[in-house]
């Protein structure tokens, strides 16, 4: 198994943040040459600044609305330009909407939908010429929502469930080309996407819900999920694999 990542051009969505962030500082730290993208400018500069200061070399940052075709059009081709090619392609960009089905707005579900699961199509669609000609691969980061029920997550856990479809349709679509499609299932993960309340909110008892993950029985680090994500972009047997990296939420 690949763990040197030395000459691999990898493009990774959400890097201004959380997962994104942890799984480029980890490319980047093991030679890889990234592209991060992320639809907060602000957030995407500062993150670049600060791995590419970090790793002694450019960190590029392109701005990209996931949920936008020529948007994600625009980011395989800057990619591409700014790397010369495409080895990895990590789709981890997303956002978080719970709240009871009867009363979710339909826009709200649209949003969700639209950043969660037509990106990661997008955006693979685009980089699926690239990796043909790398035989590389793709990582889309999916949830235990999209394996399990979640409460008022009905649009969360249906575009989640999609990203693993698409992983799986992806995976068995390409397995004779040489172009691999993995996914990890995150549990719990302490981002600012879960630390603003998005998940629980401001009165939570978090211990009760960290007995839901036996294991830790905490949040997750991002930079655990990052360590999957790295796994499978160099487990050169696995395709269609769903990783879950949850504490133990799913084994009981
Ligand atoms: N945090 C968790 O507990 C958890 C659990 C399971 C799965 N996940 C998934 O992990 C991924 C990363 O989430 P995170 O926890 O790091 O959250 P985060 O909020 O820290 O990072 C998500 C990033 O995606 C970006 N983004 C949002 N909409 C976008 C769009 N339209 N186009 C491009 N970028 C966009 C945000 O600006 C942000 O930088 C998401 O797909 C999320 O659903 C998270």
């Amino acid at each position: 198994m690949t763990m040197e990542f030395k000459g691999k051009a990898v493009l990774v969505t959400g890097g201004a943040s959380g997962i994104g962030y942890a799984t480029a500082d980890q490319f980047a730290a093991k030679g890889a040459d990234v592209v991060i993208a992320d639809v907060n400018q602000a957030g995407l500069t500062e993150a670049a600044a600060k791995l590419s200061a970090q790793h002694g070399r450019t960190v590029h940052a392109v701005v990209c609305d996931a949920s936008d075709a020529d948007s994600c059009t625009n980011l395989v081709n800057e990619a591409v330009r700014l790397l010369g090619k495409l080895d990895i392609l990590c789709n981890i960009a997303g956002i978080l909407a719970n709240g009871p089905t009867e009363n979710f707005a339909d826009e709200t579900w649209l949003k969700v939908l639209s950043v969660n699961l037509n990106g990661p199509f997008f955006l693979s669609k685009r980089a699926l010429p690239h990796l043909l000609e790398t035989q590389g691969c793709i990582v889309n980061v999916a949830s235990t929502a999209g394996l399990v029920g979640v409460p008022y997550g009905a649009a969360y856990s249906a575009s989640k469930s999609g990203v693993i479809g698409l992983t799986k349709a992806m995976a068995a679509e390409y397995s004779r080309k040489g172009v691999r499609v993995n996914a990890i299932c995150p549990g719990h993960v302490i981002t600012p996407m879960t630390s603003k309340g998005g998940d629980f909110g401001p009165d939570t008892d978090m211990d009760l819900i960290y007995k839901l993950f036996p294991l830790t029985q905490r949040g997750s680090e991002p930079s655990e999920m990052a360590d999957a994500i790295i796994f499978l972009a160099g487990a050169v047997n696995a395709t269609g694999t769903i990783l879950t990296v949850d504490g133990g939420q799913t084994a009981i």
